[in-house]
């Protein structure tokens, strides 16, 4: 008995050196975790949980070392929060999120964030634990005058990660967001996979993850099927991958649009690769608007392995982009876009015309390569291709045959 109780005072013993042991906070291994439901959060689906979540937020981030914040699985109803830092002192925070957030339906409760939850300013954040973010967008689509109105009032997007290092969001998934599912704004190396996106083929600009000012950015192994593009990798990118995307319904795999603001930055270095599109209204395309005001470039790109089942436009290069009825002006693009490669696309057409490459007349494309391409239209006639201003080199099988 002596003996057992001398032990346990041992192991207490070492269990506070181990834990005090190193003044300015705790080894790896020792994570420290906070749960929102003890700052107060109810996961009954009606209370507001925004400051409870806050306060949760504000607690892991002034912590040291490496830390958790979890979020329990049930249903937390939540108007916009920030998640913002610099977190000083934390090595790396890990949200756990096994619950289902649901937005706010009341579009006044956004009128200072264009943004439901929003991540910003922290390193080493990782984002996982199979929750999902549920922006009942459904309530307020009928609302969103966008698509035909360039003066709009922008909804919310879902869920937005701003200037951020070293990023992992892993496991997760949106549905119905009111506008974008997720942005990626000014980040260092983001690493995202196995996200889950789903919203109606015609719920209006619904884009699944949209990139723009980041570099180092990987998206992999995940499913995107919305009202909108599926990605789309704006201005000011580099060195992008997006790999094992399943993309469809939606509007496909987007590169712009591009040259629509003042002093653009270019996007350069996307591998875009063994990803497949299923009934989406464009497969791969590059779109910039005719009357960019400044010239930027859009160059090193690659997409290959890439299956096209019943896909509208599987290659397209528009640099005519004009989604409203009217555009200000039919001026050519100043976006110069080359080395643009074209690798293994295969599959069906549900256009005739399965490659369209429409350069500008001001800047026309340089460096447009398609190799083995082979895509067959899903009607009676055969596919073609058509071309402007500029001349691809082909090599390896081309159904459609080459533009003359
Ligand atoms: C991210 O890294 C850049 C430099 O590479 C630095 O200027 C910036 O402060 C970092 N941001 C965060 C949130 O760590
Ligand atoms: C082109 O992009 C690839 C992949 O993003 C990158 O590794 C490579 O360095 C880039 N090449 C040039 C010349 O910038
Ligand atoms: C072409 O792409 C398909 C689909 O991703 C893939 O299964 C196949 O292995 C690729 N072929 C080559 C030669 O890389
Ligand atoms: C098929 O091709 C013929 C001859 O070029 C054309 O008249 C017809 O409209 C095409 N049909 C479809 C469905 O595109």
């Amino acid at each position: 008995m002596v003996i057992e109780k001398e032990m346990k005072l041992w192991f207490l013993l070492a269990l506070l050196c181990y834990g005090f042991g190193n003044a300015n906070g705790r080894s790896l291994a020792d994570l420290e975790t906070f749960n929102v439901i003890n700052f107060g959060a109810r996961a009954d689906g009606v209370t507001d949980n925004s400051q409870a979540f806050l306060a949760a937020w504000k607690a892991a981030c002034t912590s040291t070392g490496a830390v958790n914040l979890v979020i329990p699985s049930g249903t937390y109803f939540l108007n916009p929060v920030q998640f913002r830092g610099p977190c000083k002192n934390v090595q790396s925070l890990t949200v756990q999120m096994q619950g289902t957030l649901k937005a706010s339906t009341d579009l006044n409760q956004y009128a200072t964030a264009r943004v439901w939850v929003e991540f910003g300013w922290v390193d080493h954040l990782t984002l996982t634990g199979g929750g999902t973010f549920d922006g009942q967008g459904e309530v307020t689509w009928p609302l969103n005058t966008c698509p035909r109105d360039q003066n709009c009032k922008i909804p919310p997007t879902s869920l937005m990660f701003v200037n951020m290092n070293n990023t992992i969001v892993n496991h997760i998934k949106s549905v119905n967001s009111k506008f974008f599912h997720i942005g990626v704004l000014g980040c260092q190396n983001f690493q995202g996979s196995r996200i889950q996106i789903t919203a109606p083929a015609e719920s209006p600009n619904t884009d699944g993850i949209h990139l723009e000012r980041n570099s180092g950015v990987t998206i992999s192994d995940s499913e995107i099927a919305t009202g909108d593009d599926c990605v789309s990798v704006g201005q000011g990118n580099s060195l992008v991958t997006l790999n094992g995307i399943r993309c469809g319904p939606g509007h496909g795999i987007s590169v712009g649009s591009l040259g629509k603001y003042q002093n653009e930055k270019d996007v350069r270095g996307l591998i875009v690769r063994d990803c497949s599109l299923t009934e989406t209204d464009n497969g791969i395309r590059i779109k910039t608007w005719a009357n960019s005001p400044t010239s930027s470039v859009c160059a090193n790109m690659t997409f290959e392995n890439i299956v096209m089942n019943n896909v509208a436009n599987p290659i397209i290069i528009d640099q005519s982009y004009c989604p409203y009825a009217n555009c200000m002006s039919s001026a050519s693009s100043k976006v110069k876009i080359s080395d643009i490669h074209f690798r293994n696309i295969t599959g069906t057409s549900k256009t005739p015309v399965a490659v369209t490459l429409k350069c500008s007349q001001r800047v026309p494309c340089e460096k447009v390569s398609l190799q083995d391409v082979d895509l067959t239209f899903t009607g009676q006639n055969s596919t073609s291709a058509t071309c402007l201003n500029v001349k691809a080199d082909y090599s390896g099988t081309q159904n459609p045959p080459p533009c003359q």
